[in-house]
Parts: structure tokens; C-alpha cells; sequence
């Protein structure tokens, strides 16, 4: 997709994860390794809510799905039941002139696509105009060894999807869960793919962590379930503050479909880059039980008691990427304002996803105002995420805390002593009101649990 994003710039995410402690290059001191990131204190804070929201739409807002954490390494055997270890792979090309440089032909066939040109046609390299080779089909598991020795028995593969674990654990999950269909196992960890073309910061990488919620059910059920799916993802990515106009359902043409798929729809965001995925969602049919019962010899079906049918369950799989999902809300938080004259940078995050709900500051740092913050501070930590800063004049710790998206901040000042009052400022509408102490943490935690529509949409 070619459109144009009017929001931030990439580079301008970027520097703002930098500055404010997000998310920075990893190995930075040893000069960095290719696309790979780590994630500081605030990026934990914010990546943990997304996964938390996840957690809470899959297993606390419903009673369908259970959840499981199945291991990275796994048995050999699993990738090629999945299809992994045969079609699991890229289309390589290589540069042959000057810069030798390794490019995705689809992706260079997209983009000449999106262009108007000929994707068929010749094709050079984008970089230095250099002949390019034939493409070789790239496999993108990473291979390792377990055990001392590093022969060929002792290979095994990283996990390129969580959505595998899923499966092979169907049998048991079924034995103790008392699920029946229609239900689903659910999943958040790592996984990793050797990619060709790693880029645009967090969004593609080469070790990222995924969620994914396999959803079985009859087979007559699938469409049904697979348009239930669709409707409840793009509901998520909009309560939690994504503007609905940045969203789009991009249906997969029919030679895009994986190998398993009998139907696929992309949550596609539009980021700096243009519209991109952010989360697959398919209709597995019953591929991956029927493969892993072929190849395993366990029979990984369902009897139905009450209808006495024995059927092979289908699968919907709502399929999202942490790293995506955070990089979207980033993007979709950050603005540039001008307040009296000055410009502010604030992410206007969701509450729930700010990695910081409050910060309690001491107007300044005399006059019992420390000791009065710290007190307050201490009352409110334990019940919502707080944070204590002292450090710097008041429009500097403004400016930090609109930049790290805290949607409330607190003073203390001369009058607190007075009257055991506080001011409560808001990121969003900037107001300022007097609040006892009294009750505050009752009044932040109503404010938490309040709707919340970003701003800008009524911009
Ligand atoms: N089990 C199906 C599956 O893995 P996928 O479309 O390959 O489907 C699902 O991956 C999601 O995982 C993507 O929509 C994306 O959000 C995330 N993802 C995939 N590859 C990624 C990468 N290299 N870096 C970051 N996120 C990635």
C-alpha cells in the first residue's frame, strides 16, 4: 500500500524511544546488531500493558479460551508437520553489481506494483541499479544444536510462530481444560525468523514476540467464527485508543493465502511507511491438527458425546505481533502541539497502555513539599502505576512526563500544607483542578477505568 501517513515520521519515533528510555539498538556498545532492539524501562512498562489488554480481551472478558506457554525449542518433527521446514522461506535476491546487496524480490515486486510498473518485468537493484540474480527460496527458521555435539540428530529449529505450540498441545489442553469446541488456546512469547529484509524499526524484526489465539470449532462454524474474529480484533486496536481512519481489513487475494489458510484478513495500520500489517487473521481449516495427527500418530480429534460426530476441529487465528501492536500505538499517540506559544511533544497513549498513570512532583524541593509528595506518592504506588520526579524545574517534568504519555500529573505545593490539597493536571485538555488527597487514588483508578476516546478524534 503506497498511502501516504500524515502522523509522525519513523525517524521522529525513533528518537523519541531513544530519548525518552523506550526502546534503543541492542549491543549498542559493541556497534549494534543489525534490526535488533531492546526495550528500557518505559518500553517494558507499555509492551507489558499491550500484552496485559491481550490477555485481559482473550481470558478475562470471555470464558472460551484458556491460555498456555509452550517452549521455543521443540521437537524437529513439529516443523515439518507444519510445512516450516519446506515452505517456510523468502524469494532471495542478490545484487550482482556494485553494493551486492540482499533484497525480498515480493517486496521489490509490491513496490514497482504500487508504482503502476510491471512486476514481472526486469527488475534491477533499488540501490545501485545492478543486475540482480535468480531468486533462491531463503528458509527463515534459525537453525541450532542441542547438546554438546553438533551433529545433524541434534539439530533443532527457534520457533518461527507460537501458534505451533498451540496445537501440539491440543490433546492435553483438551484432557484438563473441560473446553469443548467452540474454544481457544491462547499464547504470548518470542519468536524468531531469520528475515531478509529486517526494517523500519520494531516492526520487522528478526526476534519479536507474537500473540496468537488458536479458536477451534466445527467446521461449519469456521466463517462465522472467522467474522466474529475479525469484528473483536479491530474492536481492540480502536478501544484502546488506535483512530479507526488508520485502520483498514485488507482481505488476502488468493495467491497470497499461506499454505494453510483457506482465508486470511490484515489489520493493516497506516504507519509512517504506509499501510502495513499489523495482525493476520485466518481460517486454518483443520491443516495443522491433521498434519500434526499425520505425522505424530496421536489422533488430535474431538468427540462430541451429546451428537456422538467425531470431527477434526477448524481453526480460527487471530495472529498479532507485541512489537507491531506497541509500534502502532506509538505512532498513533504521538503528536506535536504549540501550548502558549511553545511547542509540546505528548503521546496521548490510552491510560491503560501509558506506562506511567501518574507522576506525583514537588512544586519545589523545599518547604516540606518532598516529604508531603513522597507521602502521597507512597499512598497511591501500590494502586496504580505512579512514578516520583523531583528532577528539574516543573515545565521541564511536564515536558517528560507528556513525552512519556502520563495522562495525569500531580503537584505539591504551598497550599497542601494548608489545606491537604493537590493539583491534578490533565495530558489530554491540560486542566488543571484542586483535589484533596483524600480519596485520590479512588478518583485516578475512576478516571482509569473511565472510557476514553483520543483526542484527536474530536480534533
Ligand atoms: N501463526 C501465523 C503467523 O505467524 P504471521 O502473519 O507470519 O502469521 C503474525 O505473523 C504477526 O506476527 C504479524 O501480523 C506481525 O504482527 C508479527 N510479525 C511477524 N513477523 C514479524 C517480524 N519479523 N517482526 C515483528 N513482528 C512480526
Amino acid at each position: 500500500m503506497n498511502e501516504q501517513a500524515s502522523g509522525p515520521t519513523l525517524d521522529e519515533i525513533v528518537a523519541l524511544c531513544k530519548r525518552r528510555g523506550f526502546i534503543f539498538p541492542s549491543s549498542e556498545i559493541y556497534g549494534g546488531v543489525g534490526s535488533t532492539y531492546d526495550y528500557g524501562h518505559y518500553g517494558v512498562l507499555l509492551k507489558n500493558n499491550v500484552k496485559n489488554e491481550w490477555w485481559r480481551a482473550m481470558l478475562t472478558d470471555r470464558d472460551d479460551i484458556v491460555a498456555i506457554d509452550s517452549a521455543i525449542i521443540q521437537n524437529p518433527r513439529v516443523w515439518e508437520a507444519s510445512g516450516h521446514l519446506e515452505g517456510f522461506s523468502d524469494p532471495l535476491v542478490q545484487c550482482l553489481g556494485k553494493c551486492k546487496k540482499r533484497w525480498r524480490l515480493d517486496h521489490l515486486q509490491e513496490a514497482i506494483a504500487a508504482e503502476g510498473g510491471d512486476p514481472d518485468g526486469e527488475i534491477r537493484c533499488p540501490q545501485c541499479g545492478g543486475e540482480l540474480s535468480e531468486p533462491r527460496e531463503f528458509n527463515l527458521m534459525f537453525k541450532t544444536h542441542v547438546g554438546p555435539v553438533a551433529e545433524s540428530g541434534a539439530e533443532v529449529y527457534l520457533r518461527p510462530e507460537t501458534a505451533q505450540g498451540i496445537f501440539i498441545n491440543f490433546k492435553n489442553v483438551l484432557s484438563f481444560s473441560r473446553k469443548k469446541p467452540p474454544f481457544g488456546i491462547a499464547q504470548i512469547g518470542k519468536s524468531f525468523r531469520n528475515e531478509i529484509t529486517p526494517g523500519n524499526f520494531i516492526f520487522r524484526t528478526r526476534e519479536f514476540e507474537q500473540m496468537e489465539m488458536e479458536f477451534f470449532c466445527t467446521p461449519d462454524d469456521a466463517s462465522k467464527w472467522h467474522e466474529h474474529w475479525l469484528g473483536e480484533r479491530m474492536r481492540w486496536y480502536t478501544e484502546l485508543g488506535i483512530r479507526p481512519d488508520n485502520l483498514i481489513l485488507r482481505p488476502h487475494e488468493a495467491d497470497e493465502l499461506s499454505h494453510y489458510s483457506s482465508a486470511t484478513s490484515d489489520i493493516e495500520y497506516l504507519f509512517p511507511m504506509g499501510y502495513s500489517e499489523l495482525e493476520g487473521i485466518a481460517n486454518r481449516g483443520n491443516f495443522d491438527l491433521t498434519q500434526h495427527m499425520k505425522h505424530s500418530g496421536e489422533k488430535l480429534e474431538y468427540f462430541d458425546q451429546a451428537t456422538g460426530d467425531r470431527y477434526i476441529p477448524h481453526v480460527i487465528e487471530p495472529a498479532a505481533g507485541v512489537d507491531r501492536a506497541t509500534l502502532a500505538f506509538l505512532v498513533d499517540a504521538y503528536e506535536v502541539e504549540e501550548v502558549d506559544g511553545r511547542e509540546r511533544t505528548v503521546l496521548r497513549l490510552h491510560p491503560k497502555l501509558a506506562p506511567v498513570k501518574v507522576a506525583v512532583m514537588p512544586l519545589v524541593n523545599k518547604d516540606g513539599m518532598p516529604e508531603r509528595a513522597r507521602e502521597v506518592f507512597e499512598s497511591l504506588r501500590h494502586r496504580i502505576g505512579a512514578e516520583y520526579d523531583s528532577g528539574g524545574s516543573i515545565g521541564k517534568r511536564y515536558r517528560r512526563q507528556d513525552e512519556i504519555g502520563t495522562p495525569w500529573g500531580i503537584t505539591i505545593d504551598g497550599d497542601t500544607a494548608v489545606d491537604d490539597t493537590v493539583t491534578l493536571r490533565d495530558r489530554d485538555s491540560l486542566t488543571q483542578e484542586r483535589v484533596p488527597i483524600d480519596g485520590l487514588a479512588e478518583l485516578l483508578l475512576e478516571k482509569l477505568a473511565a472510557d476514553w476516546t483520543s483526542p484527536k478524534l474530536d480534533a
